[in-house]
């Protein structure tokens, strides 16, 4: 502690107790203002989620049993039938909304498309016999490669529609990371673009989805949807283009009749091992948590709001809070292709002001890469029609929190702060904005039907200060398993703590008994808001022939929440610049993995039974004193490595 700015400590004490009760202005309209939710929750989990799920999602046939729980597998509302592309179109038509719009899209380059709910249904009806008429069948897995266009949306609801369990791969993935996903989901169609725009530039996806396709073995047929209109091959026979698909096609394609557990989709996320986890979800139970989280946690006035959530449809966040959640609840939203600083700094506040945005849902990496860029650049805007604001992905800081209340909330928008994964598919743990009073940096309170607790290592509950954030209850959204994989998905999730769902995540509860999530205590890394795996990235190096063993480890980074520093030995004399290896890294996985520093090192720091200690790395990554070294098996290489630390800057 430092003496000479006594002011600066009281500051951040004051910030760590500051509340933000709702204002009566918000409570005024909003949707939930007191514990009702939580209270009828409470008293029977599942009868409450029953009701959710009868008011919010249309049933063609009633469900038998609302829960089937076999630790670790649940089934929810078994017996049920219902349709996910029935309730993000065909009701929103039938109930006299069809010329609402569904997506304001937005190109990078200025272009926008204006779509409502009946001519969205109709292309996805379209799309549909198209993929009929390709050979997909109900239960044929269909990889999605695309970049932020309407036709990701179109393409993930046809999918649905017939029954094909859709799998997404985010554009920016390489075409080794796609093959990877394609082989392991053996997807038999390939829905892909010529390219996109980013950063004022096209950025081709055809030549890296045709070297997946090469190089796996079960992709019969591929769809290229034209949107930047660079020149791509076409292979005669296997290759359609979308837009004439379409013109051929039907435009009606009756809804299949799902089971409430029929696999909807499978999203690959990192794990702690090297290869990727297929995580599926099934329909019913999905559809009912995210159309609830996406109406009461963001408090949806559907025929007022305006919706924008900034992820891309690669991740889980795009799944549920652009496609199913916003749509099963007929909301209009924004959706947008490409940068936020392209062609300036305040693309976003741009969007925001032309389309009246009036509930923004966006990352914590981006706010502080905001902050980065001054309040300037949204005070050049009319940012008054918005009126809440929420963040997903990772911690954020609580002056992030501030600036993001300050300038772009105008201090008048309450902020939910919203915990969940890939596995669970939708919200857990968050505000109700008219209900709760937040703290900057908390995301409060479990949902209610969520059951949350944060336990020690021996597994007893801590009423305050820190522990492992688990879920005791099964939730509607909840994951399957992973695809191929039971005994993994045993392993990760439910072998750390008896009888519940360990999320790899730490937290700290408060004398509130707010929820403060602290990221991940495993080997995955949160880079801005995306999970990549320690050994992921440890394996693409290796897999360059100059380098010999490489150790990955996550350090604190202002800008990204966490960076990717590695350790890396060269085989023999070999030599090899460190851009060429964060360019065979981008190759291999992607440009979000090419860690941020190298540092090249005759030996890494090893227990004496062999394992690296990336504790001790992270340490001289964050520039940390060093611990204890007693335990390794060479104390100088860890000495060695702390020198070259703070003699070689990190290298952009
Ligand atoms: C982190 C993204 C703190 C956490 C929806 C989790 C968060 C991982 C928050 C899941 C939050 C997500 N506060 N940490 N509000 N939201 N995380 O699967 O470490 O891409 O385990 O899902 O992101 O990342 P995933």
């Amino acid at each position: 502690m430092s003496d000479d700015r006594p002011e600066q400590n009281i500051d951040a004490l004051l910030a760590e107790d500051r509340t933000f009760p709702p204002s009566d202005e918000f409570k005024r309209d909003a949707l939930v203002t007191d514990t009702d939710l939580y209270d009828e929750a409470a008293r029977d989990d599942e009868a409450f989620w029953a009701t959710q799920a009868a008011e919010l999602v249309h049933w063609d046939r009633e469900w038998d049993t609302i829960l089937d729980w076999q630790l670790p597998y649940a089934k929810w509302f078994v017996g049920g039938q219902l349709n996910a592309s029935y309730n993000c179109l065909d009701r929103h038509v039938e109930a006299g909304n069809g010329d609402k719009v569904a997506l304001h899209w937005e190109g990078e380059p200025g272009d926008t498309r204006k779509i409502t709910y009946t001519e969205l249904c109709t292309e996805v009806q379209r799309f549909s016999n198209a993929l009929k008429a390709l050979g997909v069948a109900k239960g044929d897995v269909v990889n999605i490669y695309l970049p932020m266009i309407p036709e990701a949306a179109v393409a993930m609801l046809a999918c649905a529609r017939i029954g094909a369990p859709h799998s997404v791969v985010f554009g920016g993935f390489s075409s080794q990371s796609l093959a990877d996903r394609i082989i392991d989901a053996k997807a038999k169609v390939l829905i892909t673009a010529d390219g996109g725009y980013r950063r004022g530039e096209v950025f081709p996806l055809k030549p890296a989805a045709d070297e997946a396709v090469a190089a796996s073995d079960t992709i019969e047929h591929v769809v290229v949807v034209r949107r930047s209109e660079n020149d791509v091959e076409m292979v005669d026979g296997r290759d359609h283009w979308y837009h004439e698909l379409i013109e051929a096609a039907d435009p009606e394609c009756p809804p299949e009749p799902m089971d409430s557990e029929d696999l909807l989709f499978l999203l690959y996320t990192s794990g702690t091992t090297g290869k990727p986890k297929g995580i599926m979800h099934s329909t019913g139970g999905y559809m009912t948590q995210t159309t609830f989280t996406h109406k009461y946690v963001f408090d949806l006035h559907p025929d007022t709001d305006v919706y924008w959530c900034t992820a891309d449809v690669g991740w889980v966040t795009g799944h549920s809070y652009i496609v199913y959640g916003p749509m099963s609840n007929g909301a209009t939203q924004v959706m947008y292709e490409g940068v936020p600083n392209h062609p300036g700094n305040d693309r976003f506040w741009d969007i925001v002001e032309k389309y009246k945005v009036t509930i923004l849902y966006t990352a914590p990496t981006a706010i502080r890469t905001f902050m980065k860029w001054g309040p300037e650049e949204p005070a050049k805007h009319d940012l008054s029609s918005l009126r809440l604001l929420g963040t997903v992905g990772e911690p954020i800081n609580p002056e992030a929190w501030m600036w993001y209340h300050t300038h772009i909330g105008g201090e008048r928008c309450p902020i939910v702060d919203t915990w969940w994964q890939t596995e669970t598919g939708a919200i857990m743990i968050s505000p109700l904005p008219g209900a709760t009073t937040t703290k900057p940096g908390s995301a409060t309170f479990p949902i209610p039907g969520v059951s949350g607790e944060i336990i020690d290592d021996e597994g007893r509950t801590v009423d305050q200060g820190g522990g492992y954030l688990t879920l005791t209850r099964p939730w509607p959204a909840m994951t399957r398993g992973i695809w191929g994989d039971p005994e993994r998905f045993v392993e990760t999730y439910w072998a750390r703590f008896p009888d519940r769902y360990f999320a790899g995540d730490g937290a700290r509860v408060d004398s509130d008994g707010y929820f403060w999530v602290m990221g991940r205590i495993d080997d995955v890394m949160n880079v801005s808001g995306h999970r990549i795996s320690t050994s992921e990235v440890e394996s693409a190096l290796v897999s360059h022939p100059a380098v010999a063993e490489a150790a990955v480890v996550g350090a604190n980074d202002p800008m990204t929440g966490q960076a990717i520093i590695a350790y890396v030995i060269t085989r023999g004399t070999a030599q090899v610049e460190v851009k060429v290896l964060r360019e065979h890294v981008a190759t291999q996985i992607g440009s979000i993995a090419k860690p941020k520093t190298i540092y090249f090192t005759p030996d890494l720091p090893k227990t004496r039974s062999g394992k690296i200690m990336r504790r001790l790395l992270r340490d001289v990554a964050e520039g940390r004193n060093l611990g204890d070294t007693t335990t390794l098996a060479d104390a100088s290489v860890v000495d060695e490595l702390a020198k070259r630390a703070s003699e070689a800057p990190a290298e952009e």
